[in-house]
């Protein structure tokens, strides 16, 4: 479910009897949220869970036993939903408590920010179950803290809590328990208070700096500048600055 609150929009993975594992249906429903004029018109987007779990992860009963042309079916439709949220141009934070654990993590980190709760506990049991993080999540997590902790975190770290979390970088702050959304909104009013196209292209450009080339990413850092210069709020910041100097 959407709701807007001012210029935030909070996203509620709504399936607290499942621990919100990620079905189809939830993840078609994330997918029409995200399409919503609640999220196109907002300035930041929070992700977070209802009941005692941010997510589970995939649900277990539908695992697709599909064939390979249903399963490529499937990641052009609901499957997508975790490149679509990585792509918004607004920036995005995960509320985290509880279990935050395979699909659910995947899904965290195509978030921009992470606030994790005490109680949050961060694990990828795919392996175990015979198959890979496959929502770009292990993608994702390899950028974050690299292959050697990536294949630490997915093959020999059942769980990790908030604080290791935290640690190697996954999570940008750790709040008390019952605090991981109120505190992601307190982000979020920051963020909305910028300059929301200049947070904009620092997003994006943050995002292909990444799997850019040097050339390449200085020319994204300078066509970024271009495109930003001229801008209402640029100028009115620099001529502030120049009237506070005299
Ligand atoms: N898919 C489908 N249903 C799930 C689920 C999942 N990934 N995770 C939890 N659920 C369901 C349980 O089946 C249970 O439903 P029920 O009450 O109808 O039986 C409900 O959510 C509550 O879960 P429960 O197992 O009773 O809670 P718990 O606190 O004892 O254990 C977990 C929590 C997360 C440790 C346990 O549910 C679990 O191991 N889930 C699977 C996690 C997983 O492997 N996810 C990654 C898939 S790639």
């Amino acid at each position: 479910t959407a709701s807007r609150e001012g210029p935030v929009c909070v996203l509620t993975l709504d399936r607290p009897e499942k621990l919100n594992a990620l079905s189809t249906a939830v993840e078609q429903a994330l997918g029409g949220a995200l399409a919503s004029d609640a999220v196109r018109e907002s300035r930041c987007v929070v992700l977070t869970g209802a009941g005692r779990a941010f997510s589970a992860g995939a649900d277990l009963a539908e695992i697709s036993r599909d064939d390979p042309a249903g399963i490529a079916a499937y990641y052009r439709e609901a499957g997508d939903v975790y490149e679509r949220l990585a792509a918004l141009p607004q920036p995005t934070i995960a509320a985290l408590h509880g279990y935050c654990l395979g699909g659910g993590f995947e899904l965290a980190l195509a978030a921009d920010f992470r606030v994790a709760d005490e109680t949050a506990v961060f694990g990828l049991p795919e392996v175990a179950l015979g198959i890979v993080p496959s929502s770009g999540g292990l993608h994702r997590l390899v950028r974050v803290v690299g292959p050697a902790r990536a294949k630490e975190a997915m093959l020999l770290r059942e769980r990790l809590d908030a604080g290791e979390a935290h640690a190697l970088g996954l999570v940008t702050e750790v709040a008390a328990e019952g605090a991981a959304l109120s505190r992601a909104l307190e982000l979020a009013e920051r963020l909305a208070s910028l300059p929301p196209l200049a947070v904009s292209v620092a997003k994006q450009a943050a995002d292909l700096l990444a799997e850019s080339s040097r050339e390449a990413g200085v020319a994204i850092e300078r066509l970024a500048y271009g495109m930003l210069a001229q801008t209402e709020e640029a100028r009115a910041a620099a001529e502030d600055f120049g009237r506070r100097k005299g």
